[in-house]
């Protein structure tokens, strides 16, 4: 069996698939190079990765644990997103000392800003573990069995691969559903030093307003410097530390761009679900994502009235609210796409076709199967989904529980929820976390079946009559509501803080989700991975069987992967091309000092009106800001370095446009594109608006 795995994997991946779609393996990458070289690309395999001499991967980092991030100098300086950046950025910011919204810069290497908790790992090697991670492994073994012993061996590997220490760290990752397994190993910096970020008018500029959106004007980059010690090995921040050499780092190409021009990502998505059966699918467009948007349209709706009412609330909810926000739009475009392609109707005619392929053969009842356990997962999912949108977004809820866990054997940790309270009351606002609780717990009332709900909400709302009574005890009654009530707990309270409105409404629901709802998700999704991992080799026999021509590229799972494509406009709408790229003329456009999202610096504007580009004029005499091409890529590319037919670096990936969106589930090559930074903007707003053109000196250009 593992034989035929292999060669099926290996054939499916070599046959090429609907243009520019997929994530690819970089240790794989010799199966794409032929498409790649052909779609313009001119280097070879062992240049992107390879395990014998210094290539591409060594550049590119995963930075934090969600972002990506590449190597541009040398000396370890580094680019990434300034949405990645962003909570380093705060943390160094004060009132004194603004650097969100003034931006900062170091202008020499004592002044850069280390980060407690940031670290940037590179891939060493990746490796199939298959056999390895199986070994022991008997068919006749329930599911519970299988992951234990997974998860055993794999332990096995990673234990053996750290073993040399010096900031190894690896993890063992299933792809295709667990039909094969890799390792991969990474080297772990954890001194790395903020450089630099425009302010956040340059970095953010067009918000949530403009956020996967395309035509896009935002400056979405920030740097930093990795250091390491003497013998450049991973080390603890300290002052002896010195800059990390990195066996490669990205030249810098300042031709510009062109439409039909080749493009490649080179970073870490997150999470995709190419391969899943049609009801998952219907699930998310019918139902998990309405019921989602619409509650954040709610809370959304009540965090844009006070923020619009109050400065101090606008800065208190920016981040919270771009969070929200962000997969709320998000959805949106992902739902209109999967209706737009019929993705639920051809699912289902294939896996028709499928099911009565598979009769008497080993994948027989595989599709049925699948469907019903979505059917017996879909309450507990809705259950799941609302229990996550409502119960658990009420601010002071969470931070009641997170204070009542301060209770310990010992006594009551003071100092710790000393630090809670503070963190939690700077940035909360009681008239948005009560209208928010009475808006989401008004549609959990009407939304929720009575049998997905715990006994003690329906005790609880009978005994109060409303959500709006309810919403009273715990926002005045509440301890929590009160930071000096907070500040004066003592070991003494535990009984009192149990029996407090707010934790207990936490509590009670957290017990009933606990035992209630997530044992049986659990095992219902085992029951689905164990499906989907036959279903998996079953779509990729059918289409070799049957001659389909589709090339199958394990799901994305925050692993290093290559994305090729090139750049590319493209139509939104009867009647509407967008152009591939846009420029400063767009900014300019866009200003407008009455509105938070599109206030640019002064400094910006005196330039555009002097024209003083120094050498980052494009063609037309005005400076390129971003561009979009059709890679496939998802969250978890943020900062991904955009590299062009010979390896130089042309971009910054660091979005989607909307409408494309549900290229996590479907990709369509006519809509679907990812959205950059043009390094040219990059390199201005660095000399131009932060005056620390010094930074360039360290940098290769290949023109
Ligand atoms: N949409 C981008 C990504 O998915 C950027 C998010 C940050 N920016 C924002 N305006 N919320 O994560
Ligand atoms: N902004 C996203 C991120 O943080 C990338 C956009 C996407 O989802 O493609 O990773």
């Amino acid at each position: 069996m593992r034989k035929t795995l292999i060669f099926v994997i290996t054939l499916m991946t070599a046959m090429t698939t609907r243009a520019d779609e997929g994530m690819w393996l970089p240790s794989l990458i010799s199966q794409r190079i032929a498409d790649m070289q052909e779609k313009g690309f001119r280097l070879e395999a062992e240049d992107i990765y390879s395990i014998n001499q210094a290539s591409l991967k060594d550049a590119v980092v995963l930075f934090g644990r969600g972002c990506t991030g590449e190597l541009i100098s040398p000396e370890g300086l580094l680019l990434t997103n300034h949405h990645c950046g962003y909570g380093q950025i705060q943390q160094h910011s004060s009132v004194e000392h603004d650097y969100l919204k003034d931006g900062f810069w170091a202008m020499n290497r004592s002044e850069e800003l280390p980060n407690k908790g940031l670290t940037v790992s590179f891939l060493e090697r990746m490796d199939d573990v298959t056999a390895q991670v199986l070994k022991g492994y008997t068919p006749d073994m329930t599911e519970e069995q299988r992951v234990e012993l997974v998860k055993k061996n794999s332990q096995a590997l990673i234990d053996e691969a750290v073993k040399e220490g010096k900031g190894l760290r690896a993890t063992v990752e299933a792809l295709y559903y667990g039909n094969q397994y890799f390792l991969f190993l990474y080297r772990e910096y954890a001194d790395v030093r903020l450089v630099g970020a425009p302010p956040s008018s340059i970095g953010k500029f067009g918000g949530d307003t403009d956020n996967w959106m395309w035509p896009r004007h935002t400056g979405d980059f920030s740097m930093f410097r990795i250091y390491a010690d003497k013998d450049n090995n991973p080390a603890p921040y300290s002052m002896d530390n010195v800059p990390y050499r990195p066996k490669k780092y990205f030249h810098i190409s300042t031709k510009g761009v062109q439409e039909g021009d080749f493009t490649f990502i080179y970073g870490f998505p997150g999470r995709t679900q190419e391969y899943i059966h049609s009801e998952g699918v219907r699930y998310i467009e019918e139902i998990g994502d309405p019921h989602k948007i619409h509650l954040r349209t709610l809370r959304l709706d009540i965090m844009n009235k006070h923020q619009a009412e109050s400065q101090k609330v606008r800065i208190q909810y920016s981040s919270k609210n771009a969070n929200v926000s962000n997969a709320w739009k998000k959805w949106q475009g992902e739902v209109k796409g999967i209706k737009k392609m019929k993705t639920v109707q051809t699912k289902k005619e294939f896996e028709k076709a499928f099911a009565k392929w598979a009769e008497g053969r080993e994948f027989d009842g595989v599709i049925s199967k699948i469907e019903s356990i979505y059917a017996e997962l879909e309450p507990y999912q809705f259950a799941t989904d609302y229990y996550s949108e409502t119960v658990r977004t009420i601010e002071v809820a969470n931070f009641a529980m997170s204070t009542a866990r301060l209770f310990r054997e010992d006594g009551f940790d003071k100092a710790k929820a000393t630090e809670l309270a503070e963190t939690f009351y700077k940035d909360w606002y009681l008239p948005i976390d009560k209208e928010s609780f009475i808006a989401v717990m008004n549609e959990y009332e009407k939304n929720v079946p009575a049998d997905f709900k715990p006994i003690y909400y329906k005790e609880k709302l009978a005994s109060y009559g409303s959500i709006e009574t309810w919403a009273e005890d715990i926002f005045t009654n509440s301890i929590f509501v009160d930071p000096a009530k907070v500040n004066a707990l003592k070991d003494e309270d535990k009984a009192m803080v149990m029996a407090d409105p707010a934790v207990e409404f936490f509590n009670e629901f957290l017990k009933w989700y606990t035992y209630e709802i997530q044992p049986v998700t659990t095992r219902l999704n085992q029951d689905l991975q164990l499906a989907y991992r036959d279903y998996m080799r079953g779509q990729m026999v059918y289409c070799r069987t049957r001659r389909v021509p589709k090339a199958f590229y394990p799901d994305a799972n925050l692993t290093l992967r290559v994305a090729y494509g090139h750049i590319k406009g493209y139509t939104p709408a009867d009647g509407t091309y967008y152009l591939p790229s846009s420029t400063i003329k767009g900014i300019m456009e866009k200003d407008n000092p009455d509105i938070f999202d599109y206030n640019i610096p002064q400094r910006l504007r005196d330039i555009y009106a002097t024209k003083d580009y120094g050498r980052w004029a494009d063609a037309s005499g005005e400076v390129p800001v971003c561009f979009i091409a059709t890679n496939h890529t998802t969250g978890g590319n943020s900062g991904s370095p955009v590299i062009n037919a010979d390896g130089d670096l042309i971009g910054l990936n660091f979005d989607r446009v909307w409408e494309g969106t549900m290229s996590d589930i479907v990709f369509d090559p006519e809509i679907c594109r990812n959205i950059a930074l043009d390094v040219r903007y990059v390199l201005f707003t660095i000399e131009k608006i932060g005056g620390a053109g010094y930074l360039l000196n360290e940098m290769t250009f290949t023109e």
